[in-house]
């Protein structure tokens, strides 16, 4: 099992510009101005994930009241989510299989980057029971991992391991999605799937904390977190390999989740340590048409989001390109006088989805009439971003200017250049040097 807890101590791996030119060397490539180090995971806003949760009861009550296999509600719950994934930059696919004689779907969503031979997996299952809108179960932990999925991405989280999250679909008609999944799955990726989160029912109205008793190192980031807030947990017994962890188990895949509670009653005990009541079911609207968004602990569902972010965040030793990342190439530049334009590149790598809109160029070029200078940023797809026009009527010295643009439909990594070109005689001058800051 290749999964470890990473420690507290965070090693701030700082590249000090300024050290790297004293010690000599050249900058001929972009040296990132700055490089944290991982990392507590976000708070997990339990607003945005009550808001999903809206929005999957707005699906079951335009559906015919359910989101179950095959019916309408389903596959609307799909696309919802499917579209928040995609806006956030996450590579999706649908797998589509047949059950009863109907066409189920699985939704795979890969964040780009990491180490794909150790991918960590988080799902959910997506479908509810034909009798209700399924809130708890398990629009839940849908929307937990959803979430969560956001946050990597709000985040730009740059973790060691591949992260991957899915939504099952069919899992009331018996895990039916997963085991596809992981059917269909050579033998070869089975074996990178370092291991695999599950989330179903964790906002239960009369909650337990209950840890999936599977892989230790899962199972003891889950209970660091809850022991960091204070709220005891117990095992989860109420039905090993009940849900879609359970397809995962069976071919080896180390596993591990969280449940907050179903049909079964909370005891005495269960209510003095949780609060809650006691000789009540966790979850009375359990397959039921109650299981609304009333059927909802805020306090659980809360809790549990937060859990998820902190499991993924820990296990995929996740690191963050912080914005106000700088790369800078200092070495001079001759740019001949009426002469063809020269270029300055640098090097971004090991950034995710596309360059911000406020992307900021820093140019420092030495010029003894700078209005013959015609500047341009060219993106790594070789688009041109005019920084400045030339003008016979300014003859200052030197373009020492910090230029902002909306470079949002550049993709980020890649060789970025500073365009130079002087078009009028007389005056020259360099490329002294220049950064773009992320
Ligand atoms: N969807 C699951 C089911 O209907 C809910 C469930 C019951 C469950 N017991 C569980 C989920 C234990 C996880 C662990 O069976
Ligand atoms: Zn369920
Ligand atoms: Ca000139």
């Amino acid at each position: 099992m290749n999964l470890s807890v990473p420690g507290r101590t965070l090693t701030a791996a700082v590249f000090a510009l300024a050290g790297l030119l004293a010690a000599g060397a050249p900058a001929a490539t972009a040296a990132p101005g700055a490089q944290a180090a991982a990392l507590a995971a976000p708070d997990i806003p339990l607003a945005s994930v009550k808001a999903h949760l809206t929005q999957f009861q707005s699906i079951a009550t335009a559906n015919g009241g359910n989101r179950a296999h095959g019916r309408p509600g389903y596959k609307a719950s799909i696309d919802y989510v499917k579209a928040k994934l995609d806006a956030a930059g996450f590579t999706t696919t649908v797998q589509q299989f047949t059950s009863s004689g109907a066409t189920g779907y699985n939704l795979i969503a890969d964040w780009p980057g990491g180490d794909t031979g150790q991918t960590l997996m988080a799902g959910a299952h997506l479908d509810s029971v034909s009798s209700g809108a399924g809130i708890n179960d398990n629009a839940s932990g849908s929307a937990a991992v959803l979430e969560t999925a956001l946050a990597v991405s709000r985040a730009q989280l740059q973790p060691s391991k591949h992260l991957r999250f899915a939504w099952w679909g069919a899992e009331e008609l018996g895990l039916v999605g997963s085991k596809y999944y992981v059917n269909n799955l050579p033998s070869a990726e089975r074996s990178k799937v370092a291991g695999y989160l599950n989330f179903d029912m964790i906002g239960s109205p009369n909650p337990g904390y209950f840890v999936y008793d599977d892989d230790p190192v899962i199972e003891q980031t889950f209970k660091d977190y809850f022991a960091g807030i204070g709220v005891p947990t117990e095992i989860e017994t109420e039905g090993d390999g009940r849900s879609d962890h359970a397809s995962f188990k069976n071919v080896g895949i180390p596993v591990g989740g969280l449940f907050t509670g179903a049909s079964r009653t909370k005891t005495a005990a269960q209510a003095q340590k949780w609060g809650g009541t006691s000789g009540q079911a966790f979850d009375r609207c359990y397959h039921s048409s109650c299981d609304t968004t009333s059927n909802i602990s805020d306090t659980a569902l809360d809790r549990n989001s937060d859990a998820v972010a902190h499991a993924i965040w820990s296990l995929s030793s996740g690191t963050t390109v912080p914005p106000g990342d700088f790369y800078e190439n200092a070495a001079d530049v001759a740019v001949p006088d009426a002469g063809a334009a020269v270029t300055s590149t640098v090097t971004v790598s090991g950034r995710t989805g596309n360059a911000p809109a406020t992307l900021k160029a820093a140019v420092d070029i030495k010029h003894t009439f700078r209005g013959d200078l015609v500047i341009d940023l060219v993106a790594p797809d070789g688009t041109a971003y005019r920084l400045k026009n030339s003008s016979s009527s300014d003859s200052a010295d030197n373009v020492i200017a910090t230029y902002t643009v909306n470079a949002s439909a550049e993709a980020a990594n890649g060789d970025w250049k500073l365009r130079v070109q002087d078009v009028a005689r007389y005056d020259t001058g360099y490329i002294d040097s220049w950064r773009l800051t992320f």
